[in-house]
C-alpha cells in the first residue's frame, strides 16, 4: 500500500426529511446564491423545501446551469455574485449544478482576467467562496469531493479540475428525491458510480486489501439495487443504498493508497464535448475497449473483479478476466445503456485521431495508473469502441 494522505472536510446529511437542516449550516448573516438547473426542482418539491428553510435568509437565485455546466451561463451567475455581494453559494442540483457551483466558488475570489485560465491550467484551487449542496441527483459523487468539470460550447471543451478548497461545506442526502428522476437519468448515475468504481480498482494489485474490498462492496451494492431503483425508485431502502453507493465510490477514500486509472474518463469527457453524450454513457463506451487493449496490465485486477463481484469461478486468469469485461459490458447494455459509439452518432469517423491529437496538444502525454497510455493509446482504444 502506498503511503496517503487524506481529508474530506464534507459534512453528509443523510435522510428522510433532511433538507430543512440546511438552516443550521449556513451563517445567518450570508448572502445567498442559490444555483439551480433546468426547473426539476421546481416539479419534485425540493425548491419549495429549500425556500422554506431559507425564508429568513438573504437570497438570490440563478437558474438554469443545463446538464454539463456550460461557461457562458457560468460566468452569468458570476456576475450576478459581484453584483449582488454574495458570500455563500448553495447548489441544488446533480453533478452538473454542483460543479458549476464548485467552479463560481473559484471564480469568485479568482484575481485574474479570464477564469477559463485556471480551469486550463488545472493547477490545485486553493481558495474559494464557501458553498453547500442539496443533492438531487445520486451520480458523480461530487456532493463529497473537490473535482469538478466544466464545459466549453465555444471551444468544444470539457475540463476536470479541482483543489482543496472546492470540498461542499455540507451536503443534503435526502434519497427521496430520487423518485422523479427519468429512468435514463437512474441508469445513468448507477453506470457513472459504477465506473468510478472501476477507474480507482482496475489498475494492477497494489495490496490495498481493505480498499479493494472497498470497491468490490459498492459495485455489489448497485448490482443489487440497480433493479430495484429503476423498477420503483420510491422504495426507500434501495433508493439511499444507491444514494450512499455513489457519494462513497468518489469522495476519496476508495482510491488511498492504491493506484488510479481515470483514462475511461479522459477519453469519454471528449465524447461528450464533440456529441453531447451523456458522461455516464460515454463511460460504458470507452470502459470495455479500455480493459480489453489494457487487458495483460489490467488481467489480475480484472480475474480478481469477476471472481469476487461476478462469481467467475472457472478458467484461467485470462478467462475469468475476459469474462469480466463481457459482464461489465452486459450489466450496461441490461440498464439500456448502448456501449459502442456508432450507436449515438453515425458522424464518428476521425473522432479517435481528433481525441489523440487533442491530448497531445495539451502535453497528456501518459494517463493512466502508470502514466503509460499515450494518445496514439488512446485513439486505438476510441476506434475499438466504434
Ligand atoms: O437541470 P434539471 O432540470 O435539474 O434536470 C436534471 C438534468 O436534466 C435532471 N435531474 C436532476 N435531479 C433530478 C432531475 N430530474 C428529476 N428529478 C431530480 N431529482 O437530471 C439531468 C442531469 O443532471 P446532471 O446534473 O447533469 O447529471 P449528473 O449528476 O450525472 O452530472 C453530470 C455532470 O457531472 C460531471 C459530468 O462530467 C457532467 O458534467 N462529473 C462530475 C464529477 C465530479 N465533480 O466529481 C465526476 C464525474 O465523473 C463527472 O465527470
Ligand atoms: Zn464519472
Amino acid at each position: 500500500m502506498n503511503n496517503f494522505e487524506f481529508k474530506n472536510p464534507t459534512k453528509i446529511i443523510f435522510g428522510k426529511d433532511t433538507i430543512h437542516k440546511i438552516t443550521e449550516e449556513i451563517p445567518s448573516d450570508a448572502k445567498i446564491l442559490m444555483l439551480y438547473g433546468g426547473g426539476s426542482i421546481k416539479k419534485n418539491g425540493v425548491y419549495e423545501q429549500v425556500k422554506t428553510a431559507l425564508a429568513k435568509a438573504d437570497v438570490v437565485e440563478f437558474g438554469g446551469i443545463p446538464a454539463n455546466p456550460e461557461y457562458a451561463v457560468l460566468m452569468d451567475a458570476l456576475k450576478v455574485i459581484k453584483e449582488e455581494n454574495i458570500t455563500y453559494l448553495l447548489a441544488v442540483g446533480g453533478g452538473s449544478v454542483i460543479d458549476g457551483t464548485k467552479f463560481l466558488s473559484a471564480a469568485a475570489v479568482y484575481e485574474g482576467e479570464e477564469p477559463w485560465d485556471f480551469v486550463r491550467k488545472r493547477e490545485p484551487i486553493q481558495k474559494g467562496m464557501p458553498f453547500g449542496t442539496v443533492l438531487t441527483l445520486p451520480a458523480t459523487g461530487s456532493e463529497m469531493n473537490s473535482g469538478t468539470v466544466i464545459s466549453r460550447k465555444e471551444t468544444q471543451e470539457k475540463l476536470a479540475f479541482g483543489g482543496p478548497a472546492l470540498f461542499p461545506q455540507f451536503s443534503v442526502l435526502d434519497p427521496q428525491v430520487i423518485t422523479s428522476i427519468p429512468e435514463r437519468q437512474l441508469v445513468n448515475g448507477i453506470t457513472d458510480a459504477f465506473t468510478h468504481v472501476l477507474e480507482q480498482y482496475m489498475t494492477y494489485p497494489a495490496g490495498g486489501l481493505l480498499q479493494d474490498r472497498f470497491a468490490e462492496s459498492i459495485l455489489q451494492t448497485l448490482i443489487e439495487i440497480a433493479p430495484r431503483v429503476i423498477k420503483d425508485p420510491s422504495d426507500y431502502e434501495a433508493a439511499a443504498n444507491f444514494m450512499w453507493s455513489c457519494t462513497m465510490a468518489l469522495n476519496g477514500l476508495i482510491q488511498q493508497g492504491v493506484p488510479g486509472d481515470w483514462a475511461v474518463h479522459m477519453m469519454g469527457h471528449e465524447l461528450t464535448a464533440m456529441y453531447g453524450i451523456d458522461h455516464a454513457r460515454t463511460l460504458a463506451v470507452v470502459a470495455p475497449s479500455h480493459y480489453k487493449y489494457n487487458f495483460e496490465a489490467k488481467k489480475e485486477k480484472l480475474a480478481q473483479y469477476g471472481e469476487r463481484v461476478w462469481n467467475i469461478t472457472e478458467g484461467s486468469i485470462d478467462d475469468k478476466a475476459y469474462a469480466a469485461i463481457e459482464k461489465t459490458e452486459a450489466f450496461f447494455k441490461g440498464l439500456g445503456i448502448d456501449t459502442k459509439l456508432s450507436d449515438y452518432t453515425s458522424d464518428y469517423e476521425g473522432t479517435a485521431e481528433k481525441i489523440a491529437q487533442r491530448f497531445t496538444d495539451r502535453g497528456w502525454k501518459g494517463l493512466g495508473e502508470r502514466q503509460a497510455l499515450t494518445p496514439q493509446d488512446a485513439e486505438k482504444i476510441v476506434k475499438m469502441a466504434y
